[in-house]
């Protein structure tokens, strides 16, 4: 079955990440048709970008072993679905960074975003990374999930407030990649 991965795009102390990527896990396991797995970029500490050429122009060749790991891993997923915090009205470096490494591994790829923030809930990093998804070749779908005040946004058993938009929302960005995978 195809897979989709969830990219979780921050690594911080402390980060809020934890509670939206386990949010979207948990709906993906009834949502039928692909299989989904967890990516945690603590887990890929890749260095800032060292590579000694762009990998657009040596597609696949690596010289940093995470990279090497980033990349073998990447080439599994059919589609993504990255989970990203709004830092500074834009995306994290770090996440940035990830998708930097790689090259032909996202191409033709259907993406979508789940976004978090302050009130404009993290719309304004969604719709930067859809400009560089858009160099890496990938599709970017239209529906996406949008949480805003996420401070208040979970409550202490892990319910999400508005949760029956949100879950309309991802149940039509993950139909929107199916139609790509
Ligand atoms: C460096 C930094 C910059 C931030 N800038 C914004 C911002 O521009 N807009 C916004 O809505 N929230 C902003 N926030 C608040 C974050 O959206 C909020 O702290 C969120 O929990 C960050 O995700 P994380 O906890 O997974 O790292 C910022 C947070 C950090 C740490």
């Amino acid at each position: 079955m195809a897979k989709i991965q969830v990219i979780l795009g921050s690594t911080r102390q402390g980060r809020s990440g934890d509670k939206v990527a386990a949010w979207v896990m948990k709906e993906l396991a009834n949502i039928p048709g692909a299989e989904y797995e967890l990516l945690d970029l603590r887990d890929y500490p890749l260095p800032f970008f060292d590579e000694p050429v762009s990998p657009g122009s040596k597609p696949g060749e690596y010289t940093h072993e995470e990279a090497k790991r980033w990349s073998e891993k990447i080439k599994e997923g059919a589609g993504y679905i990255i989970v990203t915090p709004e830092y500074n009205h834009g995306y994290p470096a770090v996440l940035k960074n990830a998708l930097d490494y790689l090259y032909v591994e996202w191409q033709n790829k259907p993406v979508g975003f789940v976004s978090y923030g302050g009130a404009a809930a993290g719309a304004r990093s969604a719709e930067q990374l859809t400009q560089v998804v858009r160099e890496l070749h990938m599709i970017a779908v239209r529906d996406a999930v949008l949480i805003p005040s996420i401070w208040a946004a979970f409550d202490a058993s892990g319910a999400l407030a508005g949760v029956e938009g949100h879950l309309k929302s991802l149940k039509a960005m993950v139909a929107g990649m199916m139609k790509f995978m």
